[in-house]
């Protein structure tokens, strides 16, 4: 029995098998109980070297279940190991990081510059009401200039912006002067869509409302902004022109090298003047004057960083927007 039990031990394959083993042979009907029982049967002179062997087989099976135990559970752990392996030296997958869209890129650097002029920035609503759009900047009611600025109409009589510009109306209604702002954001236009013409694109508006504002702090406005931008040597100008909101009303332009082609010159950037007496009345301001310029980002973007097609910035197509991933 010692011999056959030790072997069958050392042939188990798993802790089950050796649960089972154990049971046999030292289970409360286990074969070596049996045996231990059974000694009172033997003549008195017999017992005591019987138990004695009997207890040491006990002893030496139950030596030999825990080693294999150990041996059993050790194979285990190893496989388990093995299982898991894992290599922290491979280089691993790498995921992609996103960035900046150009124009968002565009955005930010313009509400720096502003903001470090003291100005605060300030968003308005996409879905306009022709008041604000039109009607409080001095376009009235079939005025030609809205010829200009067609755009979408939703059924109920709003409209999609055609600028900025209804966001002065909105500012001027809920603050009192003197203050600050820019306003970035989208404008919509309806358009022959072309290399340079979007139903949709981006403007930015600076209005700025006091005692005493002149056209001479427009203009010191409007140069710190191109110095800021394009450096210390860069000059503007600005030519008259009409806008319904502004009177006097200009065209600015900025004389610059672009740092790109090299070439240096004149880019008309955008409209400017200074906020026009309806426009006060329309808002209830009174005894202030006050500027306003806009502009365009998609025009300053393009020139700036070679973009050939204004439908790029929207196109979604990856292999344009990696190009300006990095520090602008
Ligand atoms: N809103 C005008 C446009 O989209 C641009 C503009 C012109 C804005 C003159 C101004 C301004 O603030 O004073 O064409």
């Amino acid at each position: 029995m010692r011999e056959q039990a030790l072997a069958e031990v050392a042939d188990a394959t798993d802790l089950n098998a050796l649960q089972a083993l154990r049971v046999r042979y030292l289970g409360k009907k286990g074969e070596l109980t049996r045996q231990l029982k059974g000694l009172g049967a033997l003549p008195p002179d017999e017992r005591r070297a019987a138990g004695a062997s009997i207890n040491a087989l006990k002893e030496e099976l139950e030596d030999a279940l825990k080693r294999r135990r150990e041996a059993l559970e050790g194979e285990a752990v190893a496989r388990q190991l093995e299982s898991e392996r894992l290599d922290v030296t491979l280089p691993g997958y790498g995921y992609p990081v996103g960035g900046l869209h150009l124009l968002t890129r565009v955005t930010n650097r313009l509400t720096d510059v502003f903001r470090s002029m003291g100005y605060d920035v300030v968003v308005g609503p996409e879905l306009e009401t022709d008041a604000y759009n039109f009607q409080k900047l001095n376009f009235p009611d079939e005025h030609p200039a809205r010829d200009t600025q067609d755009t979408f109409w939703t059924e109920d009589g709003r409209l999609l912006r055609t600028h900025t510009s209804p966001m002065q109306v909105r500012y001027m209604l809920s603050h009192a002067p003197p203050f600050k702002i820019v306003v970035p954001g989208k404008v919509f236009r309806n358009e022959a869509v072309d290399a340079t013409h979007e139903a949709m694109f981006h403007q930015i508006e600076a209005l700025v409302v006091g005692e005493h504002i002149t056209m001479a702090d427009l203009h010191g406005a409007i140069n710190q902004m191109a110095r800021a931008l394009f450096g210390p040597e860069t000059k503007t100008r600005l030519l008259p022109t009409y806008f319904p909101f502004v009177e006097p009303g200009a065209e600015f332009a900025v004389w610059w090298k672009n740092p790109r082609t090299g070439r240096a010159g004149w880019l008309e950037l955008g409209g400017c003047g200074m906020v026009h007496p309806n426009v006060f009345k329309a808002v209830g301001y009174e005894g202030v004057t006050g500027f306003a310029f806009g502009f365009g980002l998609e025009r300053l973007a393009m020139v700036s960083y070679g973009v050939p097609d204004i439908r790029y910035f929207y196109g979604g197509d990856l292999r344009v927007l990696r190009q300006f991933r990095g520090e602008l």
